[in-house]
């Protein structure tokens, strides 16, 4: 079942019913200024750091669901309605949601007026404008009221949430005209503010929420709009927020906008008032007059859409598939960007008062965004090489705002190290510019050293950090950060104890031994590339050493093993009596070459297609855990089927498709890639439930009672890594060191298909043609009338524009 459709010319999803399984998203906002948006106008805003600068309220885990936002009410007579359902919840003669690249618009009728919201962040703005029209369809004249309404929070989301003792006393207002200022702690800790504007004289206003809902009374039926009369209150404390009252006459026919601006402004110390407690709004004023008109609002969203279809144009791909080319074209670049600016912070699933930007989750985040801003991409590495220590391990997670290591969370994540590397190689490789690795960045624990000297700690670390099989330690967990190998409790209930990575017991893993083959590689090719010789031969010495030992210890018979626990005992294995087979290693290691040349590659693939496969994508892990394990962790706290404990990752099923594509089988890459592509899954929205127009991170598995829905949608790993292997490897075009490389792999009867794709400063046009229905191999590569040597394009500097024609053979 469907609950709306993809209007691909506009790109755009569009909902056609409010009521949709769960809330479906949108983020407006590019770089500084955020605003989580559902399809009934609820969510909420922030500037730069969900936590610590939250501007607007949003309330968890309450009912029903969706609870605040920026809302809109629309009293006609009797009738009071908002254009987006919610929160009154009457039911409309019409609605629909639009939800685009960086805005989304809601238009909605009742009764002969129809309201429509264009809700957007300009590119260069600190601000969130919201223009609304409202239309009399009628033969008849229409008196209306129209009344905002926003709830502010008192900047820290999460104090917001338990400092009532304090919080009910600081909140403080300022109103000048149509705008209504936020000034909660400016008077000490803050230097800045946030406002709530409209472009026109305003019939009333309020800014105390108990005025405007009444005692005991919800956004669902504030006493203010019902009655149809602002109280023109001024907070004092409590619960601040900001409406505007405006009343309009609206002949047949006729139309009226209304420019909404919800605004962040920062002052300096020396600027900060311009009377005793009468806060400098100079900066608020000259933002204010860029949003003024209807051609103010259009020149903004038209920057905003440019900027996007030239964003987009990085990578466009013209196919047979419908769906692949939406999603490689519009959605998942979109998630890309979204998973880069957020990390894990804020979405519907993550409360942006938990996590901030993690170590691991950011490095692969770079690797489907490098493409589309590589200089932003540029930035956040060094930024997260900061947040490593002097032996090359790091902290888990850091800041946005203060860029510093989490150190609640701390460290011993032995995976972090190599996800550096990772992210590295992937800039450079997309760029060309090496020059990122003589940047000096300090560690976190004191000293420094240039980038390079960080890749070579993280290298190191794996090297000396391995245990009794010669595998990885894997320290508190690897990717899965649910196996918690070197966890336990002296008695039942006893608190944990957790051992650092050298101390205790001596968990192995295997997915970091293939991690270790993928990335040291990549390590020893930039240190070739830089000429250090002697580096690039010792460490293709260690993977080689690595790729042995994973091919030995790290293999159980038919596939690789996940790991030793503490005890040496195997995890991942036909002798266990749960958990014998795991996705990771298999995905991990076969698409690092593991295994190829030996037959044992296929092999493992093979058994994850028997032992893991569904019809919903590729189970983590079978036959999920019926009962909890101290020994392994948290992994086995999940009920069966969610989760780590055999829920689809959607994030781990692309490793599977990448090595499918590494032993030449497009057509079974191919049909994974499908299985958790959400625009093949549109048509099962009831059982999927989360929005059909991005990645979730997980689908539960067959062993769920809800098998096939989808949870957490939007900030997961998978979004850079379905990008990777669809651009990358299915498509084939993979930036590599020495210039774009074609190699695609695909189902036979997938067609001819063409990309373009801008690549260090030129454009690509390329075309692959497969007359002879093969998955795998190109036979003839011929660039701008030259046939080439090989399957890369040879990079000319300077050059603008290549025509590359690949015929598959
Ligand atoms: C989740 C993991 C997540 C971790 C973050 C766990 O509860 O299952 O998916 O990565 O928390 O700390
Ligand atoms: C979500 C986390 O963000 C990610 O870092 C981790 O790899 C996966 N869960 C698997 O545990």
């Amino acid at each position: 079942m469907k609950y709306g459709f993809f209007d691909d010319a506009s790109c755009e999803y569009v909902i056609t019913t409010p009521e949709t399984p769960l809330p479906w998203i949108n983020y407006l906002g590019c770089k500084d200024f955020f605003t989580l948006v559902s399809n009934t106008c609820g969510g909420y805003s922030f500037y730069k750091d969900a936590k610590l600068l939250r501007l607007t309220r949003y309330r968890y885990n309450n009912v029903p669901y969706d609870n605040n936002g920026q809302y809109f009410y629309i009293k006609d007579g009797a009738d009071v309605w908002n254009p987006g359902w919610q929160p009154v919840k009457r039911t409309l003669d019409s609605y629909e949601c639009r939800h685009g690249l960086g805005y989304s618009r809601f238009t909605g009728s009742l009764n002969q007026v129809s309201a429509q919201v264009l809700s957007f962040v300009p590119l260069n703005d600190s601000c969130e404008v919201s223009r609304l029209v409202l239309t009399n369809n009628g033969s008849a004249a229409k008196e209306l009221s129209l009344f905002s309404y926003v709830e502010w929070c008192l900047w820290n989301a999460d104090d917001d949430m338990k400092n009532f003792q304090r919080n009910l006393s600081i909140g403080e207002m300022e109103i000048e005209g149509s705008t209504i200022y936020h000034k909660t702690e400016y008077r000490e800790r803050r230097n800045h503010y946030a406002l709530y504007s409209v472009n026109c004289p305003v019939d009333g206003f309020d800014t105390s929420r108990d005025a405007f809902l009444g005692a005991y009374r919800s956004p669902s039926d504030p006493a203010v709009v019902m009655n149809g009369k602002a109280s023109n209150s001024v907070a004092h404390g409590w619960s601040p927020i900001a409406s505007h009252q405006i009343n309009v006459t609206l002949a047949p026919g006729e139309s009226r906008s209304f420019i909404f601006v919800l605004a962040y402004v920062e002052n300096k110390e020396e600027e900060k008032w311009e009377a005793p407690g009468i806060i400098n709004k100079t900066k608020a004023h000259e933002l204010l007059s860029r949003y003024q008109s209807d051609d103010d609002v259009e020149k903004a969203y038209a920057q905003l859409k440019e900027y996007w279809q030239e964003l987009l144009s990085g990578y466009q791909i013209q196919s047979g598939c419908e769906e692949v080319n939406r999603m490689v074209n519009i959605w998942n670049q979109y998630q890309c960007m979204v998973t880069f600016n957020m990390s894990r912070s804020a979405s519907y699933y993550e409360s942006g008062i938990g996590r901030g930007m993690g170590f691991r989750d950011s490095c692969q985040d770079l690797l489907g965004f490098v493409h589309l801003i590589p200089e932003r991409a540029r930035e956040r590495i060094l930024d997260i090489a900061s947040a490593q220590f002097g032996d090359g391990s790091t902290y888990h997670q850091y800041q946005p705002l203060t860029k510093k290591g989490n150190a609640d969370i701390g460290g011993g994540f032995n995976d972090d190290p190599l996800w550096l590397i990772a992210g590295t190689s992937a800039y450079i490789k997309e760029t060309g510019d090496f020059s990122i690795l003589d940047e000096v960045v300090t560690f976190d624990d004191g000293g420094e050293g240039t980038l390079f000297e960080h890749l070579t700690r993280s290298f190191r670390f794996t090297v000396t950090h391995k245990g009794p099989h010669g595998l990885p330690l894997i320290g508190r967990a690897d990717w899965n950060d649910c196996l918690n190998l070197n966890c336990f409790s002296a008695q039942p209930g006893e608190s944990f104890q957790t051992f650092g990575p050298s101390e205790g017991p001596v968990a192995e893993s295997v997915f970091i031994g293939g991690m270790f083959v993928k990335y040291g590689e990549e390590y020893a090719a930039i240190a070739e590339s830089l000429g250090k010789k002697e580096i690039a031969e010792d460490a293709r010495r260690e993977v080689a050493a690595m790729y042995d030992t994973l091919l030995q210890a790290g293999w159980d018979g038919d596939w690789f093993l996940r790991a030793y626990d503490a005890y040496g005992q195997k995890v991942g294995s036909s002798e266990c009596e749960e958990g014998q087979i795991f996705i990771e290693p298999q995905g991990f290691c076969v698409l690092a070459g593991v295994g190829v040349k030996e037959g044992k590659a296929q092999q493992a693939l093979d058994s994850v297609k028997e032992r893991l496969d569904s019809k919903y994508g590729i189970m983590l892990l079978q036959p999920a855990y019926t009962r909890y394990h101290l020994e392994l962790g948290e992994i086995t706290s999940y009920p069966p089927g969610y989760k780590e404990n055999a829920g689809i990752f959607c994030h781990n099923n692309p490793w599977v498709s990448i090595a499918e594509t590494v032993i030449g089988r497009g057509g079974r890459a191919f049909e994974i890639y499908k299985k958790t592509c959400p625009a093949y899954l549109e048509g099962i929205s009831e059982i999927h439930r989360t929005e059909p127009y991005c990645y979730s991170q997980m689908i539960a598995g067959r062993d769920a009672a809800t098998f096939g829905e989808a949870k957490n949608s939007w900030l997961t790993g998978t979004a850079a890594w379905t990008f990777v292997n669809i651009s990358q490897y299915i498509l084939g075009i993979q930036p590599s060191l020495d210039g774009l490389c074609i190699n695609p792999c695909v189902p036979a009867d997938f067609g001819d298909f063409t990309i373009t794709r801008r690549f260090r400063g030129a454009v690509y046009h390329i075309e692959v043609k497969n007359p002879g229905h093969l998955e795998k191999g190109v036979s003839s590569l011929i660039v701008d009338g030259e046939t080439i040597e090989g399957n890369v394009v040879p990079f000319v500097e300077g050059k603008k524009e290549y025509h590359v024609t690949a015929v598959m053979g």
